[in-house]
């Protein structure tokens, strides 16, 4: 991990509130891996997390959605702009564990670091991408390159099946499942998989202030006690949360 002043290769608006971020970065990175983010005016004061989306030999990609100071701010980058990034930080996801069919599951902008992890898996993994409607569908394409089936659904079927990701997920085909996205989606499938009994890996958000687990204010509560999102997580295996 290292903190870097980095060079903006583009920061591209794809669709309303979310945009795509490349920028220049060597270094080993794992999918699921998050760096702290801040702009070098010092207009927002605390770095924020944002999920790797993708890498390169030179590159770390980030998606991400505005959501207030941190965020909007940062949309506002330009080509050759420079950002502060700290990272790579946290687990990640553990491949090496992996074996069997896998299903990759996201939920909005909860795709985020899932591209990469698909990437990584190399055709093993069948996605499943669940958005609200056609509108707020975003890079589906990408993820068809690099996953084995790719099935959409939007909650009002205008792409893609209809109602929730969660519908359509067969258990007993997969051996994992890995997932990130809002909390209600995640859990849902924390108790399918468990009472199909298929392993699953969660990737969790918590509000995050120093990202290298110093100032305990990410705290999951786990089975065996209290655990930071940033460097114990943001990707537990949902057997160990209460
Ligand atoms: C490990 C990790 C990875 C993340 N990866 C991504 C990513 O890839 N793409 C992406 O768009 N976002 C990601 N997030 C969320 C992102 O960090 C927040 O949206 C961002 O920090 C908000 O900052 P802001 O200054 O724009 O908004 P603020 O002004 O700080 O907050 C705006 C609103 O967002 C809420 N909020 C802020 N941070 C969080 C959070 N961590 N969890 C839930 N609600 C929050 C606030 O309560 C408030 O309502 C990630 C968060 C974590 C912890
Ligand atoms: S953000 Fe400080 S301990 Fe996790």
């Amino acid at each position: 991990m290292k903190v870097v002043k980095s060079k903006i290769i583009d920061n591209i608006k794809i669709l309303n509130k979310i945009y795509r971020l490349t920028c220049e970065f060597a270094g080993d990175i794992r999918p699921g891996q998050f760096f702290m983010l801040k702009t070098l005016d010092n207009s927002f004061l605390l770095p924020r997390p944002i999920s790797v989306h993708d890498s390169s030999e030179n590159t770390v990609t980030f998606l991400y959605r505005t959501e207030g100071k941190g965020t909007s701010k940062i949309s506002t980058l330009r080509e050759d702009d420079e950002i502060q990034l700290f990272g790579p930080l946290g687990n990640g996801f553990a491949l090496d564990n992996l074996s069997g069919k896998i299903a990759v599951v996201g939920g909005g902008i909860g795709i985020a670091p899932l591209l990469y992890l698909v990437k990584s898996l190399g055709k093993n993994a069948d996605v499943f991408l669940g958005f609200k409607d056609a509108e707020n569908a975003y890079l589906i394409d990408e993820f068809k390159k690099y996953a084995d089936r790719t099935i959409v659904v939007t909650e009002d079927g205008s792409i893609g099946e209809k109602g929730f990701v969660t519908d359509y997920i067969c258990y007993k085909e997969y051996s994992t499942v890995l997932t990130c996205g809002p909390e209600i989606m995640m859990n849902k499938i924390i108790k399918n998989s468990m009472e199909n009994n298929v392993k699953c890996y969660i990737s969790l958000e918590r509000r995050m202030a120093c990202g290298m687990g110093v100032c305990l204010g990410c705290t999951v509560e786990t089975k065996s006690g209290n655990k930071r999102a940033c460097k114990d997580g943001p990707v537990f295996s949902s057997d160990e949360l209460v």
